[in-house]
């Protein structure tokens, strides 16, 4: 398959998208079923490269998986499980972040674990020193080799208290996946509580698991000796979702979202709204479209769960090239996911960067010199050019501005977009776009 793809766009996208299981928690659910002495079977779990990747990571550690693309199921069968070596995990692993989260699963069934140099997409510095610090704290020792970092628990992990400088997802992650089975009791505050952290706590529950979430961002776990296998159905990405309903906007069109859950996506929703779009709520999906008439310009913020996530900030920002007026869009969880408009701006879109925070709150980018808040200028006929994806989620907001703008665009890198948009060319295609 090549890297590129040509997008003739000025058409509206129109039809129907099938989106199934969400890349951010089906990854996770996988990890998680490492730690079960049975085996585990995932459902509505979607043909992307993110369950490649991890598939490969799991099978290089003893785990038969086996997945059927039609139904969406996915089995693992924990019950042989073996170590693998790191050289291995860095080829397999890619420029994935998840091999960080195996660390507490394989401590606890074997010992022993290993990381190599960890990628993700280009958003910033992605540390994981918050991940690290919770592994420590747990009871596991780290070595730092050529290949990676050796982790091993010579004496076991037991609970902990622990408070995260900042609701990170990942971090959160690590923790439920390491206390589960550690010794005595384990508390988290300023826990993330994004909707795929509350189905992968579901899915630990029916493992065997004992998990309280507060209303405060705390999280109780008391540690069990040993879990079981689960049967589980992800929740929809709603990543997705947001990405196709940004599109329909952008092009004047009308997406019905298949699988689409209102529930998971109330911010979104409010702002869909705000701008000028249309959307019908029903028990199969959301239908999304724009109804005719000027798109309205808006201030918008980027926020952990239940604030309007990063993940959509980008898509939506293309949408706003098309509403009349000035837009303000101030991210504040990743600090550079706004250097993807400098290709919107080769389109002929006005979008103008600051470092200073321009939304109703000051940051932890305000002070540091990054480029985070955005002013948009609209409306702004986009017009066709050559543009290299830079990450997973600007890639597919490339996609958009490509299908909006007038004339044949050549967009590169697209691999990267398969990474977490299931069959992305076959729905463009279904939906009435001209790509080649
Ligand atoms: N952070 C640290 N140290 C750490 C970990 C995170 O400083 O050890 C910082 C990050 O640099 C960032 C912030 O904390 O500024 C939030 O990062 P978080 O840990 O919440 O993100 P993540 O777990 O690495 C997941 C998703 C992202 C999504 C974010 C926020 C996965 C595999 N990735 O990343 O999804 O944007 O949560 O919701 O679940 C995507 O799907 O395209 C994507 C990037």
């Amino acid at each position: 398959m090549t890297d590129s793809i040509r997008v003739t766009g000025g058409r509206a996208l129109n039809g129907e998208v099938h989106v199934r299981g969400a890349k951010n928690f089906v990854s996770k659910a996988m990890v998680a079923a490492l730690l079960g002495s049975t085996p585990s079977t995932l459902r509505n779990v979607p043909r992307i490269l993110d369950v490649e990747i991890v598939s490969s990571l799991l099978r290089l550690h003893g785990v038969g998986v086996d997945y059927d693309v039609e139904s969406g199921v996915l089995n693992a069968d924990t019950t042989t499980l073996s170590p693998a070596d790191a050289v291995d995990i860095a080829q397999h692993a890619g420029s994935s972040r998840i091999p960080i989260l195996l660390c507490g699963p394989l401590l606890h069934r074997l010992g022993a674990a290993v990381i190599p140099d960890l990628g993700g997409c280009r958003i910033g510095d992605r540390p994981i020193d918050f991940h690290l610090e919770i592994l420590t704290k747990f009871g596991a020792e780290v070595r730092q080799a050529d290949d990676g970092l050796h982790l091993s628990a010579p004496n076991g992990l037991r609970g902990i208290k622990h408070e995260l400088a900042y609701p990170s997802v990942g971090a959160t992650e690590q923790l439920l996946l390491t206390a589960v089975m550690a010794e005595g009791i384990t508390t988290l505050h300023n826990a993330a509580v994004e909707p795929e952290i509350k189905d992968l706590i579901d899915t630990l529950q029916k493992m065997g698991a004992i998990i309280s979430v507060d209303t405060d961002r705390s999280i109780t776990i008391e540690g069990v000796t040993e879990l079981r296998g689960y049967d589980h159905v992800s929740l929809t990405d709603r990543i997705e979702v947001g990405s196709w309903a940004a599109a329909a906007l952008a092009t004047g069109g009308d997406i019905f979202a298949r699988g689409a859950q209102q529930r998971h996506m109330g911010s979104f929703l409010n702002t869909f709204r705000k701008v000028g779009g249309e959307f019908d709520v029903t028990p199969d999906g959301i239908r999304f479209y724009h109804p005719g008439g000027d798109l309205k310009s808006i201030a918008l913020q980027t926020d952990v769960h239940p604030g309007f996530m990063t993940d959509w900030q980008q898509p939506m920002v293309v949408a706003l090239t098309q509403a009349k007026g000035l837009s303000i869009v101030h991210e504040t969880v990743y600090e550079n996911r706004l250097g993807f408009t400098s290709a919107l701006n080769q389109m002929g879109a006005h979008v103008q960067l600051f470092r200073e925070c321009l939304g109703d709150k000051q940051c932890r980018f305000g002070q540091q010199n990054y480029q985070h808040s955005a002013v948009i200028s609209g409306p702004t006929p986009l017009k066709a050019a050559d543009i290299e994806v830079p990450d997973l989620r600007g890639g597919f907001s490339y996609l958009i501005a490509a299908l909006a703008a007038e004339g044949t665009s050549t967009v590169t890198n697209i691999g990267i977009i398969d990474r977490g948009y299931e069959n992305f060319r076959g729905k463009l295609t279904a939906l009435g776009a001209v790509i080649d």
